[in-house]
């Protein structure tokens, strides 16, 4: 099969594992389930489950914590999206082509809607350890928690969103870009390692390369940003000028940013080749999300 069918059906059935764990909408607090729904069965490319899953298979796991994992992970990106575009960050009206969902449900509804994917995220991660309840599924639950927090994702908003308008240097714009977007890159594929028994010294190989990826795939979204459209990306496009956002592209410009894409992928797909096992899928996949369109 081909890397596009293959992917198309991976991601099929990472859209059942979410439907599994998402809440039915019932009850007097159905309006912000509703909510919750709404972000995530609107898409998205699913690009953090697929690297822990493929990491997964790379080495060899056949962990039965994987799903809940996955799914946590992705409830937790999507409440990342739904406080990112409030009003009070980065103000936007549109995610994967549909409003976002302050727009649709409201600020008050999408506060909460976030804050029950995050809730939700760390019950169904918990759920794992009767599934699998070996010291792999507690490490992997820990660092769940910790690249989603202040030392991870939350810590590179909050730095993108006090930075704003200021003029910053490239080692503070990394920081932000490595935790933002990174974090979760890293948690995904450490995650995908850790459950499937990953030594050490692989588990290091596959957060640097996480790392590297992560990074890439923030820059790569930075040029779409300033390159692309609403139509093509589903979401707005020139917003960081307009926010005073610094970006790769504000810092180095076009061409640097889209030199330093390709030499992060460069270096995460020779790392990837230095390990004994294989993943041919993992690779293809690496290198479409850094060359990605949307
Ligand atoms: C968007 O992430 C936010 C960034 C970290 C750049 P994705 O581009 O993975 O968003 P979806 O899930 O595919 O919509
Ligand atoms: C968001 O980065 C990263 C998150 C942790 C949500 P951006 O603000 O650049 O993501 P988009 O462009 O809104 O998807
Ligand atoms: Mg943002
Ligand atoms: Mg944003
Ligand atoms: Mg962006």
């Amino acid at each position: 099969m081909d890397f596009a069918s293959t992917l198309k059906d991976r991601v099929q059935v990472i859209e059942g594992i979410l439907d599994g764990y998402l809440p039915p909408i019932e009850g007097p607090q159905a309006h912000v389930i509703e909510a919750m729904n709404y972000a995530v069965r609107a898409g998205g490319k699913h690009i953090r489950p697929l690297l822990m899953q493929e990491t997964h298979k790379l080495l060899g796991g056949q962990s039965p914590a994987l799903p809940a994992f996955m799914a946590a992970l992705e409830f937790i990106h999507n409440y990342s999206l739904i406080h990112d575009d409030l009003p009070a960050m980065d103000n936007d009206d549109f995610r994967r082509g549909q409003p976002t969902v302050h727009k649709a449900y409201g600020e008050a509804l999408a506060i909460l809607a976030g804050d029950g994917l995050l809730n939700l995220a760390f019950e169904t991660a918990s759920q794992a350890l009767t599934l699998d309840d070996s010291p792999k599924t507690s490490k992997a639950l820990q660092i769940l928690a910790q690249k989603a927090g202040i030392y991870g994702m939350i810590g590179g908003q909050v730095v993108d969103i006090q930075t704003e308008g200021q003029s910053i240097d490239l080692e503070t714009l990394v920081f932000i870009h490595q935790l933002k977007c990174g974090a979760l890159f890293e948690a995904a594929m450490e995650i995908g390692a850790i459950l499937a028994g990953a030594s050490a010294e692989e588990e290091k190989a596959i957060v640097a390369i996480a790392a590297d990826l992560g990074l890439a795939f923030q820059i790569q979204d930075d040029i779409l940003d300033v390159t692309s459209n609403l139509e093509a990306l589903g979401k707005a496009s020139q917003a960081d000028a307009a926010l005073g956002k610094n970006t790769y592209v504000s810092l180095m410009g076009l061409d640097k940013a889209k030199e330093k894409v390709s030499r992060l992928t460069d270096r995460a797909l020779t790392q990837l080749r230095t390990l004994p096992q294989s993943n041919a899928f993992l690779g293809s996949l690496i290198l479409a999300l850094c060359g990605r369109a949307y």
